[in-house]
């Protein structure tokens, strides 16, 4: 049985209708942690008894919380607790890579999986990529333990997710091959040295772009992150076109993709450009 059906069947003898409605349908699971987003306002005082089923029904679960939103370019959650135990921190396990973070400061998007995977099997041997915004290793890292040939140089500058970062390369045991750089990408990213860099960040800007292309070596990939509104799916396409009228690299748009729903109106894509800069 579907989670919704099965939390109305649960709670039928206490919320009307309109309340049954507004159950959650899913939450998503960061390690032993289960993540709801938004829970509707008219149920909210049954969100402890919600969090209390969850409990009962998934043994893989020891803490129940709720995002509301995140904060500022740190992309800070902001999370409350709903049931369990009394912390926010947990280690998520994914495609062979572990995860140390704590839900309360840093987030890792179930729906960026699928791009997760796919830069695993996209990446050649021996490449170097940069990760303009590494976070805590979210894209990058899994490249690297899946690919013992691969180097990676990781820019951050939220001191957390910096600090988790390099509890991560360590409990990876990457520390040979992946080299953090902690600051503002715009001025510590390193240049002439890449074969991919990952712009996995939908609110960059034009100086990060022109990073990114500095980063690279002779020729490479960027995955550039964005969002659009679901009417103008060519926004990043535009965009692109009009930076590269203004620098002298030959920098061809392979793929544009949706990666998830971002909001009711908006998607967040990934653009694939091979850049050639002689
Ligand atoms: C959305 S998170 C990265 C998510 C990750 N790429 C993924 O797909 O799951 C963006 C990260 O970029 C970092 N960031 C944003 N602006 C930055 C900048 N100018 N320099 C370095 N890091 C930055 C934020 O602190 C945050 O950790």
């Amino acid at each position: 049985m579907k989670l919704k059906q099965r939390l109305q069947t649960t709670f039928q003898d206490k919320m009307n209708s309109k309340q049954l409605e507004r159950l959650p349908a899913g939450y998503s699971i960061i390690g032993d942690i289960a993540i709801f987003h938004h829970i509707d306002e008219s149920i909210s005082d049954y969100k402890e008894l919600l969090g209390d089923i969850i409990l009962d029904l998934d043994p893989k679960i020891s803490v129940v919380v709720e995002q509301l939103n995140t904060l500022t370019s740190y992309r800070k959650p902001i999370i409350s607790r709903i049931a369990g135990e009394f912390r926010t921190k947990t280690i998520h396990r994914e495609f062979k890579t572990e995860f140390h973070l704590d839900v309360a400061e840093i987030t890792l998007s179930p729906g960026n999986k699928g791009e997760r995977e796919s830069l695993i099997q996209k990446v050649e041997n021996n490449e170097i990529i940069c990760d303009m915004f590494a976070c805590i290793g979210n894209l990058s890292l899994p490249i690297l333990v899946n690919n013992p040939s691969i180097t990676a140089y990781g820019v951050e500058w939220n001191q957390i997710a910096y600090n988790f970062l390099e509890t991560n390369i360590k409990a990876n045991k990457v520390e040979k091959r992946y080299y953090p750089i902690f600051g503002d990408n715009r001025k510590s990213t390193p240049i002439n040295f890449a074969t991919r860099v990952l712009m996995g960040y939908f609110g960059s800007d034009e100086a990060q772009f022109r990073c990114a292309l500095e980063a690279l070596k002779g020729e490479g990939w960027i995955h550039y992150h964005s969002l659009s509104s679901r009417e103008k799916l060519n926004e990043p396409e535009k965009y692109i076109k009009r930076l590269s009228k203004t620098i002298d690299y030959d920098i061809e748009i392979k793929e544009i993709r949706r990666i998830k729903k971002f909001s009711p109106k908006k998607y967040h894509l990934c653009t694939d450009l091979y850049v050639k800069k002689y």
